[in-house]
Parts: structure tokens; C-alpha cells; sequence
């Protein structure tokens, strides 16, 4: 990500000053939850996407900061509820929010960062964005409910789950790059241009979130390996193996998905089938093929280090390991 830090380094820095700001509010839990949420680690990768892409677009005026601050904080709002649903414990190397402070908490200051969001982007003061903004946290939540309608649902076919990938992930992602486009007011076509980036970009994100859920160290990954196995979550390295496999080992399979708490051999047994069956392969090899379509969306726009900077972005988002 060193290409985008040249280029928008010190805007992300001022991003990281605005969280502070708009995390004001006289609820103590409120600062402490959201310090703690906000001041651990993340990658940052959508305010990036919005600089970046207002920066493509050529927008010289004050408000990417701001609406970089307000993406991350949709982003942190989900992260929080995602948290709670998924049962996660570990959130980027350290204890998650609800573990320290319950699921009480941490869906009550999710539901502050969503609300504040949306004064923050009123203050913004442009109607296009706020409508892409808005939509984006509407399909998210339908995505996440959708996921959560397909629990352990091994008949779970491929395109079902990139449904649930472009809207529980890929959206935000999309809608950040269109923000940067709308600021910088580009023709439509550029303007959908950037959204489609967005969109490849975060289905590819997702792919790789759910590989690494099989393969990473947890260490360097900063979430429980596993996790998606375990709360009976169907991702693509587990659907290309389902379709691979005989009956006993779908029966094996399915009874690990069934169960509520997984042991290491379980772990074991299945990761053992999804690497024997190309499991990982397929679900790498299929988000490479989103970051590939990536290139193709930016061809409108000038080549230049702004736009090498956003394909770097792309690239990294299907080599991270964390
Ligand atoms: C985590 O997103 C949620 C997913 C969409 C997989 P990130 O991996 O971007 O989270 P942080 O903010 O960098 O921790
Ligand atoms: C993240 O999906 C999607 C949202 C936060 C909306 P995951 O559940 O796969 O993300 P992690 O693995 O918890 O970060
Ligand atoms: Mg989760
Ligand atoms: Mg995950």
C-alpha cells in the first residue's frame, strides 16, 4: 500500500484526527468503545479507496476527509454488530468489542456510529452521496440477514454466495470509490466505473478473508482461524469441496457444520478436505479474477501514479495476510 500512502498519506493521517472528532459525544462508554474499536489497527483500506479515487477524479475541495472519517465508521458500526453475531472473540490481534464490554454495548455504540454517520454525511451536504452512502448500509444489512439465512446451508451454490459477498462486503467498498467519484464530479461513466472497481475490488476482499479463515496464521491474520467453519458459514473454499467430494466426506462435513463448537481435529479434518479438493486454489484463483476485471474499469481514467496506486491496492488485496 505504499503507492497510495505517497499519495494520500497525509489526508489519512487527518482522517485519523477526524474519528476523534466525530466520536465525540458526553456517553463516556461511547468514547471508550469506539477509541478502543477505532484505535486498533485496521487497515483502513475504504478511506483509502475514497481518496484515491477522489484524487483519480481530480476533486481539489475539503470534503474526502470527512467522508473518508464517515467510512470507516460505517465500516467499524458493522464490524461491531458482525461481531456480535458471528460470536468473534478476536478482532484485529486483540479481544473484540464485546468480549470486553458485551453484546449490550457493542450493538448500542454500533447503532451511535451508524446514526452519527449520518449526520456527518448530512453535513457533507451532497444529496449523491448520501444516496449511495445510504444504500450502501441498507444492502449490507440485508447481506449480513442473508448470510444469516444461510447458515449451514451446504446446497449453497456459488452464486448465492458472491450475492451475499457483493452486499455484506463489496458494496461498501463500491460505494466509497463513487463517493471519491461524485466529489469529484466525472462523467456517469466514470462515475460507474469507479463503483465496478469498488465492487471487484471488495468481492475479491471477501474471497480472500474467506481463504485466509482457512489458512492463515492467527497471528498475522488477527481474527480465530476457522471461525467461519465453525459458526456454520458455507464460503467458497467449503462450497468448491462440496461439490468435489463423496457422500461420507459430505456427511463429515455436514456434521461439523451442524455442531456449535469445533475442535481442533474437526478443524483439521475438514481444512484437510477443502486443500485436497482445491479448495483454496479455486477461491484464490476466483478472486484474481476480480482484482483482473479491477484493471480493466480504470482503463477510462489517465494512466498515472494515482491510478497505478489504486490497481497496487488491488493487487494487495489478493497477497495481504491480514
Ligand atoms: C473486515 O474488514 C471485514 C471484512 C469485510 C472481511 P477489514 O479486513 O478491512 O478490517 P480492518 O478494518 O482492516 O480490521
Ligand atoms: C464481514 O464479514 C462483513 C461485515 C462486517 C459486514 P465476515 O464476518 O467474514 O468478517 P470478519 O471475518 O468477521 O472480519
Ligand atoms: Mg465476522
Ligand atoms: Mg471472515
Amino acid at each position: 500500500m505504499q503507492a497510495a500512502l505517497n499519495i494520500i498519506g497525509a489526508e489519512m493521517k487527518s482522517v485519523e484526527q477526524q474519528f476523534v472528532k466525530d466520536l465525540e459525544s458526553d456517553v463516556p462508554l461511547i468514547r471508550k468503545v469506539g477509541e478502543y474499536v477505532l484505535s486498533s489497527g485496521g487497515k483502513r483500506i475504504r478511506p483509502a479507496l475514497l481518496l484515491l479515487a477522489a484524487h483519480l477524479c481530480g476533486y481539489q475541495g475539503n470534503q474526502a476527509v470527512p467522508l473518508a472519517s464517515v467510512i470507516e465508521f460505517i465500516h467499524t458500526a458493522t464490524l461491531l454488530h458482525d461481531d456480535v453475531v458471528d460470536s468473534a472473540t478476536l478482532r484485529r490481534g486483540i479481544a473484540s468489542a464485546n468480549t470486553l464490554w458485551g453484546n449490550e454495548a457493542s450493538v448500542l455504540v454500533g447503532d451511535f456510529l451508524f446514526s452519527k454517520s449520518f449526520s456527518l454525511m448530512v453535513a457533507v451536504g451532497s444529496m449523491d452521496v448520501l444516496r449511495v452512502l445510504s444504500n450502501a448500509t441498507t444492502v449490507i444489512a440485508e447481506g449480513e440477514v442473508l448470510q444469516l439465512l444461510c447458515t449451514g446451508e451446504l446446497d449453497l451454490t456459488e452464486e448465492q454466495y458472491v450475492g451475499v459477498v457483493r452486499s455484506k462486503t463489496a458494496i461498501l467498498m463500491s460505494a466509497a470509490c463513487e463517493a471519491g467519484a461524485i466529489l469529484g464530479a466525472v462523467s456517469p461513466e466514470k462515475q460507474q466505473a469507479l463503483a465496478n472497481f469498488g465492487m471487484d475490488l471488495g468481492i475479491a476482499f471477501q474471497l480472500m478473508d474467506d481463504t485466509l479463515d482457512y489458512i492463515a496464521s492467527e497471528e498475522e491474520f488477527g481474527k480465530s482461524i476457522g471461525h467461519d467453519l465453525e459458526e456454520g458459514k458455507i464460503t467458497l473454499p467449503l462450497i468448491h469441496t462440496l461439490r468435489q467430494c463423496n457422500q461420507k466426506e459430505r456427511d463429515v462435513i455436514a456434521a461439523v457444520v451442524e455442531k456449535d463448537e469445533m475442535s481442533l481435529d474437526e478443524f483439521r479434518e475438514v481444512s484437510g478436505l477443502v486443500k485436497r479438493y482445491g479448495g483454496i486454489e479455486y477461491s484464490i484463483a476466483s478472486a484474481r479474477r476480480y482484482i483482473d476485471a479491477c484493471s480493466a474499469h480504470l482503463e477510462l481514467f489517465e494512466a498515472g501514479p494515482v491510478r497505478e496506486a489504486l490497481l497496487d491496492l488491488a493487487g494487495y488485496v489478493v497477497t495481504r495476510s491480514r
